[in-house]
C-alpha cells in the first residue's frame, strides 16, 4: 500500500468528531491533523496541528482552508456539512474525502428519497409507507395501518421531526393534526408502519463499493433510566465482546449488513457514484426480519466512541483505502470485546438544559477514554454549553469502568446508571423472545 504522509482535515467538534481524531492520532503513519470546528473542542485541540473554527456547512470556508492548509485527504463528521456539499467541493479540488458527496447523502437528508430509493430498487427492509405534502389520504393510509403507525418529518430535524403511536401519538386524530401542522410549516412528510422489535445499528465503512461492517452496537435514545423519558441524541451505547448482540440472532445480522450493501448499490444505480464513507443503518429486530428505521451518512454518535475504541485496524488506511477506493484489499478488525459508552449531560436536557456552568474533567483517571462535547474553553475553565457534554468509553470492565469515568466528570450532570447493565440487557432478550414466541 501506497505509505502516503498524509496531511488530514477533520470538519467537525463534537465527542464524535474528538473519537475520530483520537483514532487518527494512534495511527502508526505519520500525518498532521488539521481540524475546522465549529467551535473550540480542547480536546481536539490538543491532537491537532492546526484548528480553526468557521462555519462548518460553508464550502467556501472549508476549501479554503483544505487548500491553505495543503491537506492531501479530508474526513467530514457531521450530516450538516454533507448536506449542504462540502464533500462535493473537496472532491473538485482533487482532495479524497471520507463523508458522501450531497446527492448520496440524502439517504440521511431526506426521508421521502430513502423510502423511494428503497422501494425502486427494491431493498429489503422497508416498512410499508407512503409520501404526503397534504392532508388528502392521510386519514385513510393511517387507517390501514390501525394502531402502529409513524409520521416522520421530511429533512434533518435531528429526530425531532419523527412521533411514534402510542408514545408521541395516541389517535389517528392527534396524527393527523400533527401532519396538518407539518403541512402549515410547507414540510412534506412520510407515514410509515410502526415496526416492533429491538433497535441496533449496523455501520459499515464504504469506498462506493466494498463495504466493511462493524460490530452491531445498540444506543439509548431516551434521557432516563430505564427508557423513559424524552428523547435525545442518544444517552450511551453498548457492543457485545462476541460482535453481535444478545437480543440478536445471526441472520438478524446478516440481513442487516446485506441491506447495507444493497442500499449502496441501489444508491450507485440511481445516481451513478459510489457512496464513500460511514454508512450508518438504523434496524429494528423484529419477530420476523430485519426493518429499516432509517439510513445516517456519518458516524453515530455515541457508537463511535465505543467502534473506534475497538478498531484494531490504522484508520489512516482505512480513510485512504474509503479515498481510493481499495477497501477490498484491506483487512478490518475490531477487538473481540464488549464496550459500554455513557454520556453525561447538563440537568434539564434535553428540554431546558442548564448551561454556562463550569466542568471539571481533571479527576478522570483514564483521559484516553474520555471524548467532549458541547464544551467550551473559558481561560483555564471548561463550560457546558447546553447540549450532551461529555462521555466516556469502558472496556476492561465495561459498565464498572464507564459509571466510574463518568462519575469522575463534575458539574451540574446526569447520566444513565443502567446503560449496559445484565438488568437492561435481559429485559431487550425477554422482549425479543416474547415476540419472537
Ligand atoms: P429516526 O429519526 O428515523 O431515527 O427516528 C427516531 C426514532 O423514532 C427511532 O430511533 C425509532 O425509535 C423511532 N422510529 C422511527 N421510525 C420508526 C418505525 N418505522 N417504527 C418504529 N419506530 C420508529
Ligand atoms: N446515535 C444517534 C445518532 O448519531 O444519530
Amino acid at each position: 500500500m501506497n505509505q502516503e504522509n498524509h496531511i488530514i482535515l477533520l470538519v467537525g467538534s463534537g465527542a464524535r468528531e474528538h473519537a475520530i481524531a483520537k483514532s487518527i492520532a494512534r495511527s502508526t503513519r505519520p500525518h498532521k491533523l488539521v481540524t475546522f470546528g465549529s467551535s473550540l473542542n480542547p480536546g481536539i485541540a490538543a491532537l491537532s496541528n492546526q484548528y480553526t473554527t468557521g462555519n462548518i456547512t460553508d464550502s467556501a470556508a472549508v476549501t479554503a482552508y483544505a487548500s491553505e492548509q495543503a491537506v492531501t485527504i479530508a474526513v467530514v463528521g457531521p450530516e450538516a456539512p454533507l448536506e449542504t456539499g462540502v464533500s462535493d467541493k473537496l472532491w473538485e479540488m482533487g482532495m479524497p474525502v471520507v463523508g458522501p458527496k450531497k446527492q448520496l447523502a440524502m439517504l440521511e437528508t431526506s426521508k421521502q428519497f430513502t423510502r423511494n430509493l428503497m422501494a425502486d430498487y427494491d431493498v429489503p427492509g422497508c416498512p410499508s409507507f407512503k409520501h404526503f405534502s397534504h392532508l388528502f389520504g392521510v386519514p385513510e393510509f393511517l387507517g390501514t395501518l390501525e394502531d402502529d403507525y409513524v409520521v416522520k418529518a421530511d429533512g434533518l430535524m435531528g429526530g425531532k421531526g419523527v412521533k411514534v403511536s402510542g408514545d408521541h401519538l395516541h389517535s389517528h386524530q392527534e396524527a393527523i393534526e400533527y401532519c396538518k401542522k407539518l403541512c402549515d410549516a410547507n414540510s412534506t412528510f412520510v407515514i410509515e408502519e410502526k415496526c416492533i422489535g429491538e433497535e441496533f445499528s449496523m455501520f459499515s465503512f464504504c469506498d462506493g463499493t466494498t463495504l466493511k461492517h462493524m460490530p452491531p452496537i445498540q444506543d439509548h435514545k431516551r434521557a432516563y433510566e430505564g427508557d423513559e423519558g424524552p428523547n435525545t441524541g442518544g444517552m450511551g451505547s453498548y457492543s457485545d465482546a462476541d460482535h453481535s448482540l444478545p437480543f440478536l440472532q445471526q441472520e438478524d445480522i446478516e440481513e442487516a449488513q446485506a441491506i447495507n450493501q444493497l442500499v449502496v448499490e441501489a444508491l450507485k444505480k440511481k445516481t451513478g457514484e459510489g457512496y464513500k464513507g460511514i454508512l450508518y443503518g438504523g434496524y429494528m429486530a423484529t419477530s420476523d426480519s430485519v426493518k429499516v428505521i432509517e439510513f445516517n451518512a456519518r458516524f453515530g454518535d455515541p457508537e463511535v466512541m465505543n467502534l473506534l475504541s475497538l478498531l484494531e485496524t490504522d484508520i489512516m488506511d482505512i480513510f485512504e483505502a474509503i479515498g481510493n477506493g481499495s477497501l477490498d484489499g484491506l483487512e478490518v478488525f475490531f477487538k473481540k470485546q464488549a464496550s459500554v459508552c455513557k454520556y453525561t449531560v447538563p440537568e434539564g436536557y434535553p428540554d431546558s438544559p442548564d448551561k454556562g456552568f463550569p466542568v471539571d474533567i481533571n479527576g478522570v483517571d483514564k483521559p484516553d477514554q474520555l471524548f467532549l462535547g458541547a464544551v467550551d474553553q473559558k481561560g483555564e475553565y471548561l463550560v457546558a454549553t447546553g447540549s450532551r457534554t461529555a462521555a466516556v468509553v469502558g472496556v476492561r470492565e465495561p459498565v464498572a469502568e464507564a459509571e466510574q469515568l463518568v462519575g469522575q466528570i463534575k458539574g451540574n450532570l446526569f447520566h444513565r446508571t443502567d446503560i449496559g447493565t445484565s438488568q437492561l440487557i435481559q429485559r431487550r432478550v425477554t422482549h425479543m423472545e416474547a415476540l419472537r414466541g
